[in-house]
């Protein structure tokens, strides 16, 4: 795309980013340029258990003084678990430096905690949407080490939350809240099960995918997003294929950093639109909602921005040149089903558990933000049903 002379656009990422096969131990330099000596650490305890921690805080122990770790995130963090963890921050009251280390809900719940420990109030209180949210005034430096390859939530001004009492996947939003460090090390994402690294590089091409296609796409966003596509078609199924080509799961991280970067300075769309009001109702993983509804809402918008999506086909490895507009978005759609399919993801909402009867609340959760997000066709309440029915 080309910008016009009067448009203008920001864009924001981390404020340093080391990548590469032995990164982590960079964590030392970072910590070292934050003078902190009082470390809190944010984790999982699969996390702890893949071996992952004990390095880090070997590797921290010559800079800091002191080390604490909470290690009881929950998979898409509920308020409650939120609640604990940033108790235990509180009761840390001298650290002055947070390090999360895991994937999605490892990030999202220490930014949130970080939120609500430095800020006061509940996380309920910062949700993007509401009148009046309490303002993010300050926050603790934040180191973010992924463990996965997918959310990307190190370079995203989001921190996802759930809210049980009101089936709600939500979340808060500030350009704060992108990593003050981000640490790309693929040698920490080698333990991810196939199908973890399958599920979570669905959700980063989906948001490379959505962003490439948003109205507010800019040129910067959309050269992460054509990388990052590029980058996932070719080395996703290497990567669940065999977890230790360190080459595939080097693209990988790469990938999810530059999806997740471009979703967060242009927007996401329909997908995470459908998948999270998914969210709210079922604890199903994102990643996996994500890649049920993307082939569904390709073929919805493909017509939209046939020059996008054509451009995607290619990026894929399809040929669609000489065909039509359908002929190009039905071959585009099948190479998604075959792609999840082949890394054995469930095909269907139904093969997941989702009951059909619950369709239309989802509907309606969906339809308020389906087209608050940038997607570049408009969608109805009935057209959503159609969606939901499609993917069931
Ligand atoms: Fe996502």
């Amino acid at each position: 795309m080309t910008l016009m002379n009067e448009d203008v656009f920001k864009l924001l990422t981390p404020k340093k980013t080391y990548f590469g096969i032995g990164a982590v131990k960079e964590v030392r330099e970072a910590v070292k340029d934050f003078n902190s000596s009082d470390v809190f650490i944010i984790t999982d305890k699969g996390v702890i258990d893949a071996g992952l921690v004990a390095p880090l805080t070997k590797k921290l122990s010559s800079t800091a003084t002191k080390i604490s770790i909470f290690d009881e995130t929950e998979p898409e963090p509920r308020v409650e678990s939120i609640e604990r963890a940033v108790e235990t921050l509180e009761k840390a009251e001298d650290a002055d430096l947070l390090i999360a280390m895991g994937g999605g809900s490892v990030m999202d719940t220490a930014k949130c905690a970080n939120i609500v420990a430095m800020n006061g109030g509940s996380i309920l209180d910062y949700e993007d949407g509401i009148e009046n949210p309490r303002p993010i005034r300050r926050l603790l430096p934040f180191i973010a080490i992924p463990t996965t390859a997918g959310t990307g939530s190190e370079a995203t001004i989001w921190a996802v939350f759930t809210d049980t009492k009101r089936k709600l996947k939500t979340g808060a939003a500030d350009p704060k809240l992108i990593a003050d460090v981000a640490i790309l090390d693929p040698n920490v994402t080698r333990t991810m099960p196939p199908n973890l690294t399958a599920a979570t590089g669905m959700d980063a091409l989906t948001h490379a995918i959505e962003a490439y296609v948003s109205t507010y796409a800019n040129p910067v966003t959309d050269a992460f997003s054509v990388q990052a596509i590029k980058l996932i078609a070719q080395n996703l199924r290497p990567a669940v294929k065999d977890g230790e080509n360190m080459e595939a799961r080097t693209n990988m991280i790469l990938a999810s950093f530059m999806a997740g970067s471009a979703f967060s300075n242009s927007s996401l769309g329909i997908v995470h639109a459908m998948a999270e009001a998914i969210g709210g109702f079922y604890r199903i993983p994102h990643g996996i909602t994500n890649a049920l509804m993307l082939p569904h809402v390709m073929e919805f918008n493909f017509k939209s921005n046939v020059e996008k999506f054509a451009k995607i086909a290619e990026l894929m490895g399809e040929d669609v040149k000489n065909l039509d507009v359908n002929q190009a978005s039905k071959k585009l759609v099948s190479a998604m089903k075959e792609l999840s399919k082949g890394m054995k993801l469930p095909q269907t909402l139904r093969e997941v558990g989702l009951k059909r009867e619950d369709i239309l609340a989802l509907v309606e959760i969906a339809y308020k933000w389906a087209n608050e997000e940038g997607n570049p066709r408009e969608v109805s309440e009935e057209q959503l049903r159609e969606l939901y029915e499609k993917a069931y």
